[in-house]
């Protein structure tokens, strides 16, 4: 085996032990790091097109959400959405699972960085090759239109889930 064999078995290795980063949106916000293993706060179920998701936080939304501090959100949080087609248990046919992988979309809290956007960071990847979302770097226009009913909740709409 000469040098370059090598080096071309090193780096098709390198490639399938790594994943590649998602490309940052188009308005420049990167795919937060570490979100799988964020803390959840709720969930949700869409009947109108059939996806459940889990509304996810890092640990600043997580500290807030525990003591009641989220109308505002502080600067710092972030909440995440991670949405999965329903599927049938094959087990267990009244159970609904998360089936194919649909998108991540996440708010970013920063009052001053995105007064433009209500306070909040809009992003979406969109299925398991974790695509940027939109056709320009104003799609984040079309988030906060449909979030502006909750204006008055600091254009979040989750509240999270009652725990014991
Ligand atoms: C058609 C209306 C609509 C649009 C457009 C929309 N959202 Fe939402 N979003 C909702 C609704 C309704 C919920 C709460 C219910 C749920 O979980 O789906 C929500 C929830 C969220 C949540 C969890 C926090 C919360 O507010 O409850 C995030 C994060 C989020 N959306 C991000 C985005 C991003 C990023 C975009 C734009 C790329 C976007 N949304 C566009 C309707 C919308």
């Amino acid at each position: 085996m000469n040098l370059n064999t090598v080096l071309l078995l090193a780096s098709a290795l390198f490639a399938s032990t790594t994943t590649m980063a998602a490309e940052p949106a188009l308005n420049g916000i990167s795919l937060p790091e570490g979100y799988k293993d964020w803390r959840i706060i709720a969930v949700s179920h869409r009947t109108d097109n059939n996806t459940m998701r889990a509304i996810l936080g890092n640990d600043k939304a997580i500290e807030a959400a525990r003591k009641g501090q989220t109308n505002p959100w502080p600067d710092g949080v972030i909440l995440g959405k991670l949405v999965w087609k329903d599927e049938t248990d094959a087990n267990w046919a009244a159970a609904t699972v998360p089936g194919k992988f649909v998108h991540a979309e996440f708010m970013i809290k920063d009052a001053r960085k995105f007064e433009s956007t209500a306070g909040w960071g809009f992003a979406r990847w969109l299925g398991e090759a974790q695509k940027p979302y939109g056709k320009d770097s104003n799609f984040a226009q079309e988030c906060v239109t449909c979030h502006t009913p909750m204006k008055g909740n600091d254009f979040v709409f989750t509240h999270p889930a009652k725990l014991p």
